[in-house]
């Protein structure tokens, strides 16, 4: 089984860490990796120690924002490489943050970059909807934070971190983009899963489903017997909707929402903290991706994990995510809480956006959609990359880049000039 996570493709982001070609970045640390991602600083708060309480239930609903995390006060060495232990607490309760993160494909000047200076920032138990047109830089960006980037791939900047608290177990950080081999073969599974984007067609043909359950039990689960895991392996698949009699079947021989709801069951096996999906429903028909949608809001709120949920389809995530974040030539560029960006996009690509997709749900409007199309990321146009397809570009759009700031407070983030208080901003994005 390949889809969820894949032993060969993490040792090969390995090797790409640790064996880049010269050359590969301007940073003073080596080649590879920027001298961010090699160490954890020597400093940490006097809290460092302190041990983490259990999940408080509930909490606010936003998810995304890099700025109210204290960045210096996050780690401090320890024994395993990448990992540290847990500063107090934060009002956010991150449980999976990316930073300042840049990728590229290739090296030099001719690198393609494919991720600029992402933030993100997921809440425990909440789900981040992560949205922007194909060839946007979603999927990248999922590889280069969770160590599947495949060479030509290299993360040329930021950090990735998770902030582990299982039950029983002292809470710690874990620099995903620093840990060792052995770090990641420990939280893969069990701490963080991934479903990658073409994970419907991931599963051993030659294999059967029970297989498939019984792989990653047996080597997460060393202290569980062959009944345990059979039994557990059937509680999985009827958690997802599916009879346990199909357990015997090979992939062939279920439908491709059936296979989906299969990689969805792996994902959760282990119960990881974060669970990150890559466009899991898009290649499924719409009652079909109604359903597993469904089923993963039920099963987040039973099991309490955080998701990732990446998508072209942002209706889909107004539906599904608590907060969202809308992604353009490889830079994040509006995020806020689902329902204010579904009443009041500040972007003109979000607002673009959400006339391209009709409403699961509520009255029906006229669709428009965007002019034109996205720029090729080897040749992204000089100032603002969405310009050409801008109904409000203005003179310093060609020239100057818009950064990600802060509109209504911390909950809603735009990169538009239109919101830099010196222009009228047109009644649509101005709510
Ligand atoms: N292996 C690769 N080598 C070179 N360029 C790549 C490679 N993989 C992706 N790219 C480029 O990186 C950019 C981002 O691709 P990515 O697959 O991350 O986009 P995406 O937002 O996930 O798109 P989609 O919605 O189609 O899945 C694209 O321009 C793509 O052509
Ligand atoms: S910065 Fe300019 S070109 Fe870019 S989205 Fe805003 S108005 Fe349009
Ligand atoms: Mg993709």
């Amino acid at each position: 089984m390949t889809g969820v996570w894949d032993d060969d493709v993490v040792e090969a982001a390995d090797v790409r860490a640790s064996s880049a070609p010269a050359g590969i970045t301007e940073t003073q640390d080596g080649p590879g990796m920027p001298a961010a991602l090699e160490t954890v600083p020597e400093t940490a708060p006097e809290t460092a120690l302190e041990t983490v309480p259990e999940p408080v239930p509930g909490g606010p609903a936003l998810a995304v924002s890099s700025r109210g995390r204290d960045k210096g006060a996050v780690v401090t060495p320890s024994e395993r490489p990448g990992e540290a232990l847990l500063p107090a607490p934060s009002e956010d309760d991150a449980v999976f943050e990316i930073c300042d993160l840049s990728i590229d494909y290739g090296l030099g000047p001719g690198a393609l970059h494919a991720v600029r200076h992402a933030d993100l920032m997921l809440r425990r138990g909440r789900v981040l909807g992560l949205a922007g047109e194909s060839g946007s830089g979603k999927s990248t960006l999922v590889y280069g934070a969770t160590r599947l980037l495949r060479q030509p791939g290299v993360v040329s900047g930021g950090s990735v971190r998770l902030y582990s608290r299982r039950r029983g177990e002292e809470g710690r950080v874990v620099d995903l983009l620093a840990a060792s081999e052995r770090e990641l073969r420990r939280i893969r599974w069990s701490e963080i899963s991934v479903v990658l984007q073409s994970a419907l067609n991931a599963l051993n043909p030659v294999s059967t489903i029970e297989s498939e359950f019984d792989d990653v039990l047996k080597a997460h689960r060393r202290e569980m017997s062959r009944k345990t895991r059979r039994e557990r392996a059937a509680e999985l698949l009827t958690m997802v909707g599916i009879n346990a009699d199909r357990l015997r079947d090979h992939p062939h021989e279920l439908s491709g929402g059936q296979r989906q709801r299969v990689m969805i069951a792996l994902a959760l096996a282990l119960e990881p903290q974060v669970v990150i999906m890559d466009e899991p429903t898009t290649a499924l028909d719409v009652v079909t991706q109604r359903e597993i949608i469904e089923e993963l809001i039920g099963l987040r709120d039973r099991l309490g994990f955080a998701m990732l949920f990446i998508t072209h389809d942002l209706s889909l995530l107004i539906e599904l995510a608590d907060e969202i974040a809308v992604m353009y030539a490889g830079r994040i560029v509006e995020r806020a809480g689902a329902s204010t960006l579904y009443r009041s996009p500040r972007h003109p690509y979000t607002h673009g956006l959400l006339n391209s997709f009709p409403p699961m749900h509520g009255e029906t409007r006229r669709m428009t959609g965007i002019p034109g199309s996205p720029p090729d990321l080897a040749a992204v146009p000089a100032g603002c990359a969405f310009r050409p397809r801008c109904l409000y570009a203005m003179e310093r759009c060609g020239t100057e880049a818009p950064a990600l700031v802060p509109l209504d407070g911390e909950e809603h983030e735009a990169a538009c000039f239109l919101h830099s208080g010196d222009v009228a901003v047109p009644g649509e994005l101005a709510r």
